[in-house]
């Protein structure tokens, strides 16, 4: 008897089949999938390397069963931005010298997608609060929110 299940979810705008073991969790389910921009911390949920995006959602993927992706809509950082086509939040970070080591940044890129989905106008202190599962060992954080900040005033409306 196959002890391997078939789920089908959306993953980056792509709906695809994938095989998982019992117990599998999301995070591993997308790293041996190619898409290695998610990446392993702390693996218990305490460090938001792992953020990716489910029904636009920030969710730590080293924590979600892999099952419960089923019929969803899951997008990772490979979904958002690459090199050819960078992201407003990747370039911001870039910009405002956010990213060091970079192995943070992924996940931070993809929890303040989501913040700033729901609240565009996200205040300083959304920011700081939305992003303080995001750890960041590098940059002493002040690069991230100010980055981030950017990323909200850019998008504000023109004052008439
Ligand atoms: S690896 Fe998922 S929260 Fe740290
Ligand atoms: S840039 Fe190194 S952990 Fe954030």
């Amino acid at each position: 008897m196959s002890t391997t299940r078939t789920i089908t979810f959306t993953l980056n705008g792509k709906k695809r089949d994938f095989q998982i073991a019992p117990g599998e969790l999301l995070v591993k389910l997308l790293r041996r999938s190619g898409l290695t921009g998610t990446k392993e911390g702390c693996d218990e949920g305490t460090c938001g390397a792992c953020t990716v995006n489910v029904d636009g959602r920030a969710v730590l993927s080293c924590i979600m069963p892999a099952f419960l992706a089923h019929g969803r809509n899951v997008v990772t950082i490979e979904g958002v931005g690459d090199f050819d086509r960078v992201h407003p939040i990747q370039q911001a970070l870039v910009d405002a010298g956010a990213v060091q080591c970079g192995y943070c940044t992924p996940g931070l890129v993809m929890s303040a997608k989501a913040m700033f989905e729901e609240n565009p106008a996200a205040s300083d202190e959304d920011i700081r609060v939305h992003t303080d599962g995001n750890l960041c060992r590098c940059t002493g954080y002040e690069k991230i929110w100010t980055a981030l900040r950017n990323v909200r005033d850019a998008n504000k409306p023109a004052q008439a």
